[in-house]
Formats: C-alpha cells, sequence, structure tokens
C-alpha cells in the first residue's frame, strides 16, 4: 500500500489530520489498534474552546455539533462554602462548548467514511521504519495479514502509549514532565445535570467536578488516590463522596441516577521537544499531556494537526517545507501555555499534601482574589476558553 501520509492512531488527533489532509488533496491511510465501536464510545473530553469549535465548523463538522453541543458563558469555582462565577463570556468574548469527546470522533469517522477515506481498525503490531529516509514504512497486521504501508511522512497521533514517539532513536527527544500525587474517578450517570455551567469544587477532602454531556446525562469526577481501585469505589460510595465534596452551598443539591461508566485516570504533565523527527511527525497525546483540570487535551490535540495539515498543504502545493520546519516551535508555544494552565488549575483545586497547611492556605487566598479581581478573574477565562495566539 502507498499513500502521501501514514497516521498512526484514530483519536481526534489523527482523525482530524486526515480529513484536513482530504479537503488540500492530500492523501493519507489512519492505523488504529482499537475497533470503531471502541473508539467511538471511549468517554474521555468534554470541554471544546471557542477556537476548536470554530474550526471544526470551518471543517465542515459543525452540524451535529451546532445542534447537540451545549454552550457555556461561564463556569463556577466553588470553595469556603460559596459559589463564585468567572462570567468568561463576558470577560472574553468567547465561549466554551461541552460535546463530548466520542461525539467528536464519531463526527470524523462519519466524514471520512463518507470521503471514502481509508480507515483500518484493529491493526497490531505497528512498527516504523526508514522515518530518516525520504521513504517511511508503516508495518503492521491486519486481518490475519502482515502489510507494509509507504508514505512519504508519518505522522504520530497514537496517544500516550503509542509506538511513534518510542520509534524516535534514544537521545533525540528531551522530556519535561511532572507527576501528581493524585487520580481522578470518574463517572458518566443517568441523571439531569444539577446546573447550567461546569462547577470547580475545592473542599478539603480533595476536588470535584460537575460537567455533564446533554440534558440528561451528568459527567462527575472526584479526586482520589492515585493508586486507587475501583473495586473500592461502589456507587454509594461515589454519590455520598459528591455530595460532601459538592453540596456546600446551602439549598443546593445534586441529582443522582445510575452509574453507566466508571473509570480512574492518573494525572501527569509531559512534553516531549522537538514534535518532530525527520520523517515523523508527532501530535497530541503523542507528544504532550497535561491533566484534565484546564480542559486542554484534545483541543491541543485539534490545534496541532491544524498546524500540521497546513504545513503539508504547503509542501504538497507549493513545494515549501518552511512550515513543517517550524511546526513543532508554533505548536510548543500553545502547548506550553496550556501546559501552565493545566499546572496552575491542578495545584489550586486539589488536595495537595495533606501534612501542609500552607498550600490550602494559599489556594483559598488565589480563590478569593479570582473571585474578586476581574483582572485575576480574566487571565482565568481567557486560558480557559482558549487563546486564539499565543
Ligand atoms: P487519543 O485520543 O489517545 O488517540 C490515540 C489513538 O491512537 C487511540 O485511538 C489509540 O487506540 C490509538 N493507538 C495507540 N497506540 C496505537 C498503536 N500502536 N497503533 C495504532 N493505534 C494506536 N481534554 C480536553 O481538551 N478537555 C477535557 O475536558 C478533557 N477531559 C479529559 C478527561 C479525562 C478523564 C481524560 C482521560 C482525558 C481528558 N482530556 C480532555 C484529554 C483528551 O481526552 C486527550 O488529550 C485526547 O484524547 C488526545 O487526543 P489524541 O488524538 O492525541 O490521542
Ligand atoms: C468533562 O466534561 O469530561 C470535563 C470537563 C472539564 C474538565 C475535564 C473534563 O476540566
Amino acid at each position: 500500500m502507498r499513500t502521501q501520509v501514514g497516521i498512526v492512531g484514530a483519536g481526534p488527533a489523527g482523525l482530524l489530520l486526515s480529513h484536513l489532509l482530504h479537503r488540500a488533496g492530500i492523501g493519507s491511510v489512519v492505523l488504529e489498534c482499537r475497533s470503531r465501536e471502541y473508539v467511538e464510545h471511549r468517554v474521555r473530553a468534554g470541554v471544546l474552546e471557542q477556537g476548536s469549535v470554530d474550526l471544526l465548523r470551518r471543517s465542515g463538522l459543525g452540524e451535529r455539533l451546532d445542534r447537540e453541543g451545549l454552550r457555556h458563558e461561564g463556569i463556577e469555582l466553588r470553595f469556603g462554602g460559596a459559589a463564585h462565577r468567572i462570567a468568561m463570556t463576558e470577560l472574553t468574548g468567547r465561549a466554551i462548548t461541552v460535546y463530548g469527546q466520542q461525539e467528536v470522533v464519531k463526527d470524523l469517522i462519519a466524514a471520512r467514511t463518507a470521503a471514502g477515506g481509508e480507515l483500518r481498525f484493529e491493526v497490531s503490531d505497528v512498527r516504523l521504519d526508514g522515518l530518516d529516509s525520504d521513504a517511511p514504512v508503516i508495518r503492521f497486521r491486519h486481518q490475519g495479514r502482515d502489510e507494509e504501508l509507504h508514505c512519504d511522512f508519518v505522522a504520530g497521533c497514537d496517544g500516550s502509549h503509542g509506538v511513534s514517539r518510542a520509534s524516535v532513536p534514544a537521545g533525540e527527544l528531551t522530556e519535561y514532565d511532572r507527576s501528581y500525587p493524585f487520580a481522578w474517578l470518574g463517572i458518566l450517570a443517568a441523571a439531569a445535570p444539577a446546573t447550567e455551567e461546569l462547577i470547580y469544587a475545592h473542599h478539603d477532602r480533595g476536588f470535584a467536578l460537575y460537567s455533564m454531556r446533554s440534558p440528561e446525562i451528568s459527567r462527575l469526577y472526584l479526586q482520589v488516590e492515585p493508586e486507587a481501585d475501583l473495586a473500592d469505589w461502589p456507587d454509594e460510595r461515589i454519590w455520598a463522596e459528591l455530595r460532601t465534596r459538592l453540596e456546600t452551598v446551602p439549598g443546593w443539591t445534586l441529582n443522582t441516577g445510575p452509574i453507566l461508566e466508571k473509570s480512574v485516570t492518573g494525572m501527569r504533565s509531559l512534553v516531549v521537544e522537538p514534535m518532530r523527527w525527520r520523517r515523523l511527525f508527532l501530535a497530541g497525546d503523542a507528544v504532550h499531556i497535561v491533566p484534565p483540570t484546564g480542559a486542554k487535551g484534545m483541543n491541543l490535540a485539534l490545534a496541532d494537526v491544524t498546524l500540521l495539515g497546513d504545513a503539508f498543504a504547503a509542501w504538497y502545493r507549493d513545494g515549501r517545507d518552511d512550515l513543517l520546519d517550524s511546526y513543532s516551535d508554533t505548536a510548543l508555544r500553545r502547548v506550553w501555555r496550556a501546559q501552565h494552565f493545566s499546572w496552575w488549575m491542578t495545584s489550586l483545586l486539589h488536595r495537595l499534601n495533606t501534612d501542609d497547611p500552607y498550600e490550602a492556605r494559599l489556594q483559598l487566598s488565589t480563590l478569593r482574589y479570582l473571585a474578586s479581581s476581574r483582572a485575576y478573574a480574566t487571565s482565568l477565562a481567557e486560558n480557559y476558553v482558549g487563546l486564539p495566539e499565543v
């Protein structure tokens, strides 16, 4: 098999890249180790920045998003027994849209399939060869056969556990990372959201987040121990803990309902530089990870491949390599802004260290400052809705 750009991974990054390349008249093949069913139902991110929504609309993917996405003009910070609204749109003129990552993935797969795009699901044993030549080859197994995909470039969009980054020789890339001593337990529940806007709650027992997917479905998260075992978290315990951390405002109660899905996610910050090695271009979680507190991961993945799509278009259409050469530096500016914001939100809202009341005092002081200063609240808001240029 031969194509122009071989793409590893059918998450938001790989699928949007394939879509953008198609719109620019460039061929690609997407290789994904999971089934279509699996990637279309994997519950993950939910918040799209204004820029991501604009981009999806511009690329012809706005129809269902406009119909089903929930536009939010503010978020709530809940701490010290009170609720404080950050009026994002009033402060920045921009908004976010709540629309599940798996819906973005479904829309992208539908668009690629309708256009006759080649997506291979359930491939295994993916190996990248010849990345330092003009003719890279991706070898893999599919439906019991060994296959070879010859291409001009490889886009490594295979997430945090993928093979692409690991295919770069040792010593060529530099990693910057941070780990956090906690994880998130997330649930999806058949319960009408008890709030119109997301609630980020600071509590002595740890952070909690109230989000949603639709007028019937709530998405909630609890800070838990990094090695938390779901077996220790029966539904009643989850709801009791959510009540303790969220029902701190007089008269406010959360709605409960059957839990449809639950999982524990570790928290990590990671950037790998540069985001390119020879003919391999890395994008999304394959090359940077943020803790979910800032709601940035999917947005960064989409922003990376937008740059990459333009860079490949300039190469194939005009024979220019300047955008391919500047891809990593340009993308890293946004990546590092999101790294800082995600780290800052995480440090502000989680129970950091049980033995250090000083830290908790600093958090409360910062939260009070956010609630009282338009300047500080604007800084949070503009990062949260996404900065157009960084
Ligand atoms: P992925 O979505 O991980 O896609 C990579 C794909 O590559 C996967 O389909 C994988 O199966 C495939 N793959 C892996 N290895 C191979 C291989 N060897 N061969 C072939 N295919 C392979 N982000 C936000 O912006 N907002 C949020 O609100 C938010 N909340 C989150 C909440 C949680 C609980 C979690 C876990 C994440 C959250 N994120 C959020 C982060 C977001 O989900 C990720 O940043 C996003 O999925 C990155 O997209 P991606 O395409 O780079 O990687
Ligand atoms: C979600 O809805 O899944 C979500 C929302 C905000 C976050 C993280 C996750 O910061």
